[in-house]
Parts: C-alpha cells; structure tokens; sequence
C-alpha cells in the first residue's frame, strides 16, 4: 500500500501563474523555429511586401510549396504573428510586427537570433553527456556556427562599427585614415575587419583564429572586395605570440568563448605598441545573475551560454567563463593583463552588447 505524503502547502495562484509561464516557454520555444523557417525561406521578407492574401498567393511569391506555408501561416496565426482573415481565406504581416522581422529591418530584425533556438537543439545530446561527464561540445558539433554568428554580427555591426563604434576610440578613427596596423582576434568570418580594411585603405589589418572555414570566408570577400591591405591567419588566441606591432587590436564576442581568455589578453597586450588600443566588445551583462534578471533577453543569453559559448571552452579544457561573464569580471582581467584607462561604452545600434576600450601604457 503506498501513502500519498502531503507536500508543503501550495500557493494555488503561484501555480496558475507558473502554469501560465510555462505554456508560454513551450509556445515561445516551438514559434523559434517558426520564426527562423520565415527568416531563412524569406517567407517574411515576402510577406512584408504583399497584402493580404491566400497561402497559394503567398507561397507562389516566395517560391514555396503551399502545403508548408499553409500550416507555417496557421502555426503563426495562432502565435499572432500574422493576421487572418476566416472569411476571405488570407493572411497579413501587419508593419508593425515586419519592422522586427525581415532583413529591410537591419538590426531590429530579431529573426536572426531565433536561428539560435535550432542550431542549438542540433547539439542537445551532446551538451547533456556533457552534464553527467564533463567536458563540453567542440565548435565542429555545430557546421552552421559561423555562418549564424557572421550574420548576427554583421547585421549589429554592419550599419555602426565606422560610425558609431570607432570614434568611441579615444582619437576616434584619425589613426586609421593616417594609416595604423590593427589585429582583430577570434576574427570568424572577418567581416568587420574587411569593413575596416576598405574604408581604411592607408591602414593594415590582420585577423586572427582558429576556424580554417571562416577564415576562408574572409579571405574570399576581401578578394572580392578588392583589398590587398588585410591578411587572415590561423592561429589560436592562447596563442597569439606577436611582437608588439600592432596599435590597434579588436575582438568581438571572442573572449568569453575562450579556452583561456588570461593568453588570450596577454596575448593581445603583449601584441600592441605602447599606447595602443584595445577595443573589447563583449555581451552586456553584469558578473552577477541577480543583476541581469531584467534584461529582456536574459534567459537566451543563459541558454546561449549553456549551450555553446561556456561548452566550446569547457571542450578544450578551459575556463568556461560563459557569454554573461559580465562588465566587472571583464575589468579584473584587462587590469590584470596589465591595461589602462578602461571605459565601458554602448552602441545603440548594438543593445546586447557592451564596449570596453582600454590601453597599453
Ligand atoms: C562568438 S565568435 C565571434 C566571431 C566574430 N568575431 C564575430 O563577431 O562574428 C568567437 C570566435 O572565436 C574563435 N575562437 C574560439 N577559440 C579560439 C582560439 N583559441 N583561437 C582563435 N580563435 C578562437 C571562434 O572560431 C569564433 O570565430
């Protein structure tokens, strides 16, 4: 005979509430998925230019198979996302709600990041053997990584890295129209620094890390672009063993990815010219969890982190600092890689991160 114990008195109201938040985590997690199928068939681009219309009207106009479409249009009708008429048969993607989604919308497209949501799942199994037996999930476990990330960061940096983010250097960009050498390091698809190179044509730029695929991309696009003033080097950032040649050194989102982010920012202090500059760009967030519960993106940003950027560093041994390692943590190592003169800025253009600029004395 089994005997129900009675547990701790339950806040009935707490439950429903939770009840309530739950249906929305699995709505919000199945609509992701969603969301990134109309981003990547440009489903959304296509409808933010149509009126009202069928499902065979819209899948014709983006090139797609009805059937799919049809259930995609219910699946987001249903999440309002989109607005249907019973009567007519139609659907429409109200401006309002295209602003955040298509590619017209730059970088208030949140589309983009709901890609996440998918590359991750992809990498599940792996991330939970890692719960029960350490270690973590290499970069080879996720092949659409780089194209996400180049994407995502163009798509914050595309608009604002010249105008918005090199004159918060303390000489602004004089240095580079004169003419400087600049390193960028965990430089992905290089995408910004090929930005760099062409609108700096006196000033030399090298990018720096370890995935051959991505480095490839920013080898072809500054051939295509026609830049002789950028190289791209393989090379791990633990690792960098430069000579102090360079005046201006950038890294985006790569250092709380970092096996050993302490080399990396040796590293880099140890590569610049006395009175060099370090533009840091790392997630906005606090070291401290109670502190980032009001961010509205919070609980993507963990999940990230569980999922990737604190698993890839745990895969090769390292320190897993995780993407909110935060502004304070960010600050003891700069200071203890020996920089100075730290400031920490934003870019509008760019809410989900912060800018930390500091100098080699
Ligand atoms: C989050 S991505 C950022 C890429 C790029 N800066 C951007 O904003 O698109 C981090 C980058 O760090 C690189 N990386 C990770 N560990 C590295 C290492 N030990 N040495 C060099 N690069 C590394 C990854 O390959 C990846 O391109």
């Amino acid at each position: 005979m089994t005997t129900a114990t009675a547990g701790p008195e339950r806040d009935r109201e707490k439950s429903r509430v939770f009840l309530e938040n739950m249906t929305n985590i699995m709505n919000g997690g199945a609509l992701s998925l969603m969301m990134s199928i109309g981003h990547k068939t440009g489903l959304f681009d296509t409808m933010s230019t149509m009126a009202a219309a069928t499902p065979a009207d819209i899948a014709t106009a983006a090139g797609l198979q009805e059937r799919y479409v049809r259930e995609w249009l219910a699946a987001l009708t249903a999440g309002a996302v989109v607005e249907h008429d019973a009567d007519m048969g139609t659907y429409v993607l109200p401006p309002e709600h295209a602003g955040l989604l298509t590619r017209a919308a730059g970088p208030l497209n949140l589309t983009t990041y709901c890609q996440y949501v998918s590359l991750l799942g992809q990498v599940e199994d792996d991330v939970i053997e890692a719960f029960r037996n350490g270690g973590g999930v290499p970069y080879d476990r996720y092949p659409q990584f780089q194209t996400l990330m180049a994407e995502s960061s163009w798509q914050r940096l595309g608009d604002s890295l010249i105008d918005h983010v090199l004159p918060l250097l303390p000489e602004g960009d004089a240095p580079l129209v004169a003419g400087i050498d600049v390193a960028d390091v965990g430089c992905g698809s290089g995408r910004a620094l090929n930005l760099m190179a062409a609108t700096y044509p006196n000033s030399r730029f090298v990018g720096f890390d370890i995935a051959e695929a991505a480095l490839e991309r920013g080898r072809a696009d500054a051939a295509a672009a026609g830049s002789t003033n950028i190289t791209f080097v393989a090379r791990d950032a633990a690792a960098l063993d430069e000579p102090p040649s360079f005046d201006l050194i950038t890294s985006f989102d790569a250092v709380h990815d970092q096996a050993h982010p302490d080399r990396m920012l040796a590293g880099v202090f140890a590569a610049l010219r006395p009175g060099g500059s370090y533009l840091c760009v790392e997630p906005k967030a606090s070291s401290h969890l109670h502190e980032n519960l009001e961010m509205p993106m919070a609980p993507l940003m963990y999940t990230i982190s569980t999922m990737h950027c604190m698993t890839v560093s745990l895969a090769y041994g390292g320190e897993g600092l995780g993407t909110a390692w935060g502004e304070q943590l960010a600050i003891e190592k700069l200071t203890k890689a020996g920089f100075v003169d730290i400031t920490v800025a934003g870019n509008k253009h760019d809410r989900s991160n912060h800018y930390l600029i500091c100098r080699k004395p």
